[in-house]
């Protein structure tokens, strides 16, 4: 079963191949979400200081019914956080908002502030460097098990790795059918870098599209279900969205096979309308 299969990191520490997003889910309602979840056998729960929401996954996860140590938790330091001390105390920030003693996975969420991002004239190379530094503190310290990205391309991933005592672990980028950046995918996997899949479902806008829904119902399964594992089958980590327990269970029951032909059709689709979010920078939009 999904939920319990592990991908290794290349510190050696396993996280679960399938997380649960919490983007738009309120800090007043995650910790129901992150109870349902646990209930239903989820084991990895993704956050973000952006979100707003880390007191309210830290609560879930504290009266989840489960020792702490079988829940994978990632993080990620605010875009904005370009300097040391202000990635230190961000750090910090995040502990303490979670309320936990160790964070599992923290990664920086962007390479560029909110406001940039998209800008290839200002990659923010040196900030981004560190903003590492002090993940690559935190690491050591024992605060955080694993460090990585989000969003970076690249020439941002050569950046970090030109000056890095720890090599990133992941790099959580938007990939789904639609929408895969397999080029880059490559490049992480060459240098040891596992990819996690954000917005598998395209934020809602694989539900309605024809051709993806007809290669669903073929196999019986639902659009989402065959986004994610579209995913799975090109070795990424998703991290689907929902607060509904339905939704979560049926995300979650994966037990089919995409054959390599169907693959190859989804592969080639071109998928990047997502209708009221096109206004979000990780959509295209500026702030
Ligand atoms: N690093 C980054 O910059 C970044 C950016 C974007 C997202 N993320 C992460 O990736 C996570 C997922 O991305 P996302 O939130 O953009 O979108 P997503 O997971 O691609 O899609 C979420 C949408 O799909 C719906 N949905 C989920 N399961 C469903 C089901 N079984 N049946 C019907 N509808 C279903 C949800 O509705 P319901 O809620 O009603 O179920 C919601 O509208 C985020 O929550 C966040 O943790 C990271």
């Amino acid at each position: 079963m999904i939920l319990q299969d592990t991908y290794t990191l290349a510190n050696g520490v396993e996280i679960p191949k399938l997380g649960l997003g919490t983007w738009m889910i309120t800090n007043d309602t995650v910790a129901q979400a992150v109870v349902d979840a646990v209930a239903l056998g989820y084991r990895h729960i993704d956050t973000a200081q952006a979100y707003q929401n880390e007191a309210g996954v830290g609560e879930g996860i504290r009266t989840a019914g489960i020792p702490r140590e079988q829940i994978f938790v990632t993080t990620k330091l605010a875009a904005e956080a370009k300097t040391y001390d202000e990635a230190a105390a961000a750090i910090d920030g995040s502990i303490e908002a979670l309320g936990l003693d160790v964070i599992d996975l923290m990664i920086i969420h962007s390479p560029q502030p909110w406001m940039k991002f998209g800008d290839d004239e200002d990659r923010c190379f040196e900030g981004n460097r560190e903003a590492w530094r002090a993940l690559e503190d935190a690491y050591k310290a024992g605060k955080l098990r694993a460090i990585g990205l989000s969003n970076f391309n690249e020439a941002d991933l050569d950046n970090i790795l030109s000056s890095a005592t720890v090599t990133p672990m992941v790099n959580q980028v938007l990939a789904h059918i639609g929408n895969t950046p397999f080029e880059l995918i490559e490049y992480a996997t060459s240098k040891g870098i596992l990819t996690e899949a954000y917005s598998p479902i395209a934020h809602g806008a694989l539900l309605g599209h024809d051709a993806v829904s007809a290669m669903a119902d073929k196999y019986g399964v639902s659009v989402p279900q065959l986004s994610i594992r579209y995913t799975l089958q090109l070795g990424l980590l998703p991290l689907p969205k929902t607060a509904n327990p339905a939704h979560m269970k049926s995300n979650a029951a994966l037990d089919f096979t995409i054959s390599d032909e169907d693959m190859a059709v989804l592969k080639a689709q071109r998928v990047v309308d997502y209708g009221e979010a096109n206004m979000f920078p990780v959509y295209g939009g500026k702030l």
